[in-house]
C-alpha cells in the first residue's frame, strides 16, 4: 500500500490485512525515490494499492509503476479519468449516464455567457479536487462575476471553469462504494445546518442508504465508464431521478463502515487478492 498520510482508512486497511493474514507492506511515498532505469517488480510485490492523498503525486507514481509492469489499483487510466471531474463527466455523458447539466469555459467572459445559457443558481468546481474545496455557489451574475474574478488570480489550473446547474435536491446526497463489479454499500450524506455542501469533510452526517436496483445499475455503469477498480460514486436526487455528479478515485470509508456495518477495507483486500489469481 502506497500512502502519504496515514488516515483512519489506512489504519483500517492495515488492521483488515492483519486479520486476513495478508502480507501488506506499507510504503510512504514521501520517502520514495525512483530510478527510471531500474526494475521494481520485486520491491512492489504482486499488487499496489494506491492510497496517496496527493492526486498529482499518486498519478505520477502510478504512471511510473505501471510502466515498470507493476499492477496498481486504481490504475492510471482510472485515476486519470475519475480524478478529474471533466474527464469523468465526459465519460458518463458519452455512456448515457444522467449527470447534472454542465459547461466548460476558459475565461471570465465566456463563463458568464455559459451561465446565461445555463441559468442561476449554478455551481463552479475545480476539475481536480475533493472535500468540497473551492466549490462555489453562484446565485446570480453579480456573485458569478466576483467568484470568477477571484479565480483569475489563482493558478492557471483554476481557470478551467467547470460550471454546473445547481440541482434541486433535498439537503443531502448519496455516496455509494463500488468494489470491482459490486456496489457494496451506500450512505446518505445530510448537510450540516447552514451548509449547502454535503461532504462529510464539511460536517455532513452519514446515514445508511440501502442499495436499490436503480442505484446499483447507475453506479456500476458509472464505474464501468471509468474503467475497473475501486470507486466512490456521488449521486443527487433530482426532481427527474438520480444524477451522478462525481466519481471518486481514492475512497474514504471511515464514516460508512460503522453506519452500514459493511467491512469495506476487507472487501477491498478481497478484491485485490482475487485480481492476483
Ligand atoms: N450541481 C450541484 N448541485 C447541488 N449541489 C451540488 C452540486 N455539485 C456539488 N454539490 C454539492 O457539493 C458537494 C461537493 O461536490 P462534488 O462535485 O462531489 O465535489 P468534491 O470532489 O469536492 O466532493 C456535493 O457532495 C454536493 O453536496
Ligand atoms: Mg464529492
Amino acid at each position: 500500500m502506497l500512502y502519504d498520510v496515514v488516515r483512519t482508512e489506512e489504519k483500517m486497511l492495515a488492521k483488515a490485512a492483519d486479520r486476513k493474514n495478508i502480507d501488506l507492506n506499507m510504503i510512504c511515498s514521501k520517502d520514495l525515490y525512483l530510478d527510471l532505469h531500474k526494475d521494481y517488480q520485486e520491491k512492489f510485490g504482486d499488487i499496489v494499492l494506491q492510497r496517496c492523498v496527493s492526486y498529482f503525486r499518486s498519478i505520477h507514481i502510478t504512471a511510473f509503476l505501471e510502466s515498470k509492469g507493476v499492477k496498481v489499483v486504481n490504475g492510471l487510466h482510472e485515476a486519470f479519468t475519475a480524478g478529474n471531474k471533466l474527464n469523468s463527466t465526459l465519460k458518463m455523458v458519452n455512456a448515457g449516464i444522467p449527470v447534472p447539466k454542465t459547461y466548460l469555459a476558459f475565461t471570465q467572459e465566456s463563463s458568464l455567457k455559459a451561465l446565461e445559457e445555463l441559468g442561476y443558481p449554478a455551481v463552479l468546481k475545480p476539475t481536480m479536487g475533493s472535500w468540497g474545496r473551492l466549490i462555489a455557489l453562484m446565485n446570480d451574475s453579480e456573485s458569478a462575476e466576483s467568484i470568477l474574478e477571484d479565480r483569475e488570480h489563482m493558478f492557471p489550473i483554476y481557470q478551467n471553469y467547470y460550471i454546473q446547474e445547481k440541482v434541486k435536491r433535498p439537503p443531502r446526497d448519496i455516496r455509494a462504494f463500488v468494489i470491482g463489479d459490486k456496489v457494496v454499500a451506500a450512505i446518505y450524506r445530510i448537510s450540516a445546518e447552514g451548509v449547502w455542501k454535503t461532504n462529510t469533510a464539511r460536517g455532513g452526517k452519514a446515514e445508511n442508504y440501502p442499495v436499490t436496483n436503480e442505484l446499483e445499475d447507475l453506479c456500476l455503469r458509472a464505474a464501468t465508464a471509468m474503467g475497473e477498480g475501486l470507486f466512490g460514486v456521488d449521486l443527487m436526487e433530482s426532481p427527474d431521478g438520480l444524477l451522478v455528479h462525481e466519481v471518486n478515485n481514492t475512497i474514504e470509508f471511515r464514516n460508512t463502515v460503522p453506519i452500514t456495518g459493511v467491512d469495506i477495507p476487507s472487501l477491498m483486500l478481497d478484491y485485490l487478492i482475487d485480481l492476483k489469481h
